[in-house]
């Protein structure tokens, strides 16, 4: 039997232990044998791990550190995945990678178009969707909370808000599945097959075509009251969104969008089935639902981990990363030093202060933080009122195999009459 303590075991070890499939249910022991190493740069992946809250959060805000992380990955593909032929918004970054001055002025356009108040409005929208979604869910004596509610709803939102007609979601639902791995930090092109690499970049040049279209036709009619009218009108200065740079904000807003918050209420509700007391505490109050949606941020957050490209040589702590070098940052780990959150292992909405970087930190701070607030709080709320003696068919339930985007790929409940 192996004796070995967490100070024996390598950081290469740890990301072979990180990558096995076994260690989808629960990665926190891994992430707590990061921990114990600090800061550690890893040859084999030249990358540079860190996982202490207080480093996370210092780098996330670092100049010399640059978001352009998937010039990285798609310096390690061997050829174009795109077809000849494909729209010319497919090549066009998303500003989620970009670093400033070019962020910047993209970031401020946007937030002139998707503001807070745009969101607060959708709300009477989303509990009426939560309302129905779980009407029909409970039909069945049994149902799968992944399929049945947290698939459909922020697929369904984000198409209501850029103003999508309705015969069309279901195409988009389709998509967006196809597109997440690109967010994935530990989907290495270079590690594709070419397959897949040509259903993925299959995808994304329809859903690009479609987006287009979609734009194209909006340019040519009144101006109507959604989010892509919004973001044609957008201005700063006299500078506006170029035809491509809209095209590709709005794939990103529906790739970025979805199976985050898809991944935000299965989890949330799995925790909670796992903690009945917490979920009675809900049903009794929904005004409970802001802290549970931060704690399950914190506990076990839809987004475990984002990186960064070093542009200089860098020192954490003991560690160095050398110009060129990747930076983990393993967020879901950060949640649970001890330092920033006490007795950080425990599932706790009552915590008196809860501290996270679920939605990054710094320059990249997540744009879509107030509607996945609103989408998590309005879909645990119904969820805890509406489900009668809920539990749980499989625990633990299959987990999808991403790394970076943690989320169960169904979560089959058992309920009470209605
Ligand atoms: C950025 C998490 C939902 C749009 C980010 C980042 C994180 C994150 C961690 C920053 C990554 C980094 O620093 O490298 C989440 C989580 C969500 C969620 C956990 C759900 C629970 C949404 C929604 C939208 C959205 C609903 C919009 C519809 C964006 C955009 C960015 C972003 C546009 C890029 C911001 C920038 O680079 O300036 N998100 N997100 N997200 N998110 Fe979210």
């Amino acid at each position: 039997m192996s004796m070995a303590t967490h100070s024996e075991t390598s950081g290469l070890d740890l990301v072979g232990k990180l990558l096995d499939p076994a260690s989808r249910a629960d990665p926190y022991p891994v992430y707590a044998g990061f921990r114990a190493l600090g800061p550690v740069w890893i040859d084999e992946i030249s990358a540079l791990v860190v996982t202490g809250y207080r480093d996370c959060e210092t780098l996330l805000r670092d100049p010399r550190l640059s978001a352009e992380r998937w010039r990285h990955f798609d310096e390690a593909r061997e050829s174009d995945p795109y077809p000849a032929g494909a729209p010319s918004s497919v090549r066009q970054p998303w500003f989620l990678s970009m670093d400033p001055p070019d962020h910047t002025r993209l970031r401020r356009l946007v937030s002139r178009a998707f503001t807070a108040r745009t969101v607060a409005r959708l709300e009477p929208y989303v509990t009426r969707l939560v309302g129905d979604l779980l009407d029909r869910a409970c039909e069945r004596d049994t149902f799968d909370v992944v399929s049945g509610l947290a698939y459909s709803l922020p697929v369904t939102v984000i198409c209501h808000l850029l103003g999508v007609p309705a015969a069309d979601e279901r195409l988009f639902h389709g998509w967006s599945a196809q597109l997440t791995r690109q967010l994935d930090g530990f989907s290495n092109p270079a590690d594709e097959t070419p397959k897949e690499a040509e259903q993925w970049a299959g995808g994304m040049v329809e859903l690009h075509r479609y987006v287009n279209e979609l734009v194209a036709d909006r340019r040519g009619s009144p101006r109507r009251d959604d989010l892509i009218s919004e973001l044609l009108a957008a201005e700063d200065g006299g500078d506006v969104l170029s035809h491509d740079e809209l095209v590709s904000t709005i794939v990103l807003l529906l790739v970025a969008g979805h199976e985050t918050t898809v991944n935000l209420i299965a989890n949330g509700v799995l925790a909670l089935l796992r903690h009945p007391g917490h979920l009675a505490a809900l049903r009794a109050d929904p005004g409970l639902a802001p802290a549970v949606v931060e704690e399950i941020l914190r506990y076990d957050p839809p987004v475990q981990l984002t990186a960064r490209v070093a542009r200089e040589d860098v020192h954490v702590g003991a560690a160095k990363v050398p110009a060129g070098g990747l930076v983990i940052l393993l967020l879901a780990a950060a949640h649970r030093d001890p330092e920033a959150n006490p007795d950080p292992d425990r599932f706790d909405p009552g915590r008196a202060q809860v501290r996270h970087l679920g939605f990054s930190a710094g320059a990249h701070f997540c744009l879509g933080a107030p509607l996945a607030r609103l989408e998590g709080r309005v879909a645990l709320a119904a969820f805890a009122g509406r489900v009668q003696e809920p539990r749980l068919v499989a625990d633990p339930p299959p987990y999808r195999e991403h790394i970076n985007l943690r989320g169960v790929s169904e979560l089959l409940v058992g309920h009470g009459p209605r």
